[in-house]
């Protein structure tokens, strides 16, 4: 018989389509074993704030096809001080609960790892962010389907490129991460990428520019990975505009459309998989583990090296789109 008799869900930080789906897989998942479910709304703002509810089979029906997360999300300033995750303790024992999933990204993960170890609490991890920026799992909750509306939406800007025989520069999201904007890139026919992981190394746009990144084409788009690294998609625009004036050019934020939507089937089954075996992981007696996966496998990752390992792009990617774009 497992110890763990009432777990406490939650997510925290930006939003990724399929959070809907891992709140109903570990509802149910942890309601099929016997144990209780407490869904805390707002992340840990709201266990701050005592936002607790008791969550039955009938809570999580009809939300995985979904976007957003029905358990509300935040980015809590408090829960960073020893006070605020005090309370934020005394909130979990008031409703009796004995272990908590946190579904989010890198700073989710790294609450979770500091509550664990100051109040010795079980967690256990689901790693969900479009910027699939988490070290130990192939890919995030999120990521698939903040994807597929980068391919929708550039597959639009390329009609009007074409047309006008424009240069566009598209900014995806990745929070210092290129895996958006390198694999946006190869699947809608870009002509190129700048990512932070090369920006900090070589400047990415005078080389594009060198090797004239027109070749035999009259309209050209640039996926652009928000970062300092690579000054965004106007930082690209204005150097061009300064240096080639004859050039066309345009620019388009795609912004927080990539983080809405109905989840994709990848995703809606990645986060039940992930969902569920967050339970096992508990019942198992994991402690402080963000669930992974690896090469289709479910893996656990303990929080200390999800959060400080940086997850590496693959090279041969950048390779990949260079031929196939000339
Ligand atoms: O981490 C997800 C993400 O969408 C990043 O890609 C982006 O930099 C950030 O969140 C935006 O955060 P906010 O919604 O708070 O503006």
């Amino acid at each position: 018989m497992s110890a763990i008799k009432t777990i406490g869900i939650l997510t925290s930080g930006g939003d990724a389509p399929g959070m809907n789906a891992a709140i109903r897989a570990v509802t149910r998942s942890a309601i099929y074993n016997n144990i209780a479910v407490k869904g805390i709304y707002r992340g840990y703002k709201g266990l701050i704030l005592d936002e607790v509810e008791e969550f039955k089979t009938q809570n999580v029906s009809n939300i995985i096809q979904r976007g957003g997360t029905i358990l509300k999300t935040a980015r809590s300033e408090e829960f960073r001080t020893p006070e605020g995750r005090q309370q934020a303790f005394e909130c979990l024992q008031k409703h009796g609960i004995d272990a908590l999933v946190a579904i989010g990204g890198d700073g989710t993960l790294t609450g979770a790892r500091i509550l664990a170890q100051e109040f010795g609490i079980p967690i256990v991890g689901l790693p969900a962010t479009i910027d699939n920026d988490l070290y130990g799992t192939d890919v995030t909750i999120g990521y698939d389907t903040a994807l597929n509306t980068i391919i929708e939406c550039v597959d639009k800007i390329r009609d009007t490129a074409n047309s006008h025989d424009r240069l566009f520069f598209v900014e995806v999201m990745g929070r210092d991460a290129g895996f958006l904007a390198l694999n946006g890139a190869i699947a809608t026919g870009a002509e190129a990428a700048i990512i932070p992981e090369i920006s900090r190394e070589r400047d990415q746009l005078a080389e594009l520019i060198e090797h004239g990144f027109r070749k035999s084409k009259n309209s050209s788009i640039v996926l652009v990975a928000e970062s300092e690294a690579t000054g965004g998609a106007m930082g690209a625009a204005e150097r061009v505009k300064k240096q080639y004036p004859q050039f066309d050019v345009r620019v388009t934020i795609l912004g927080h459309i990539q983080r809405g939507g109905s989840p994709s089937a990848q995703d809606r089954i990645l986060a039940t998989r992930m969902g569920v075996c967050a339970i096992d992981a508990l019942l198992e007696d994991q402690r402080n583990v963000m669930i992974g996966i690896q090469n289709e496998e479910i893996v656990y990752v303990p929080f200390s090296k999800a959060i400080k390992n940086h997850k590496p792009i693959n090279q041969d990617l950048l390779r990949i789109l260079n031929i196939s774009s000339i």
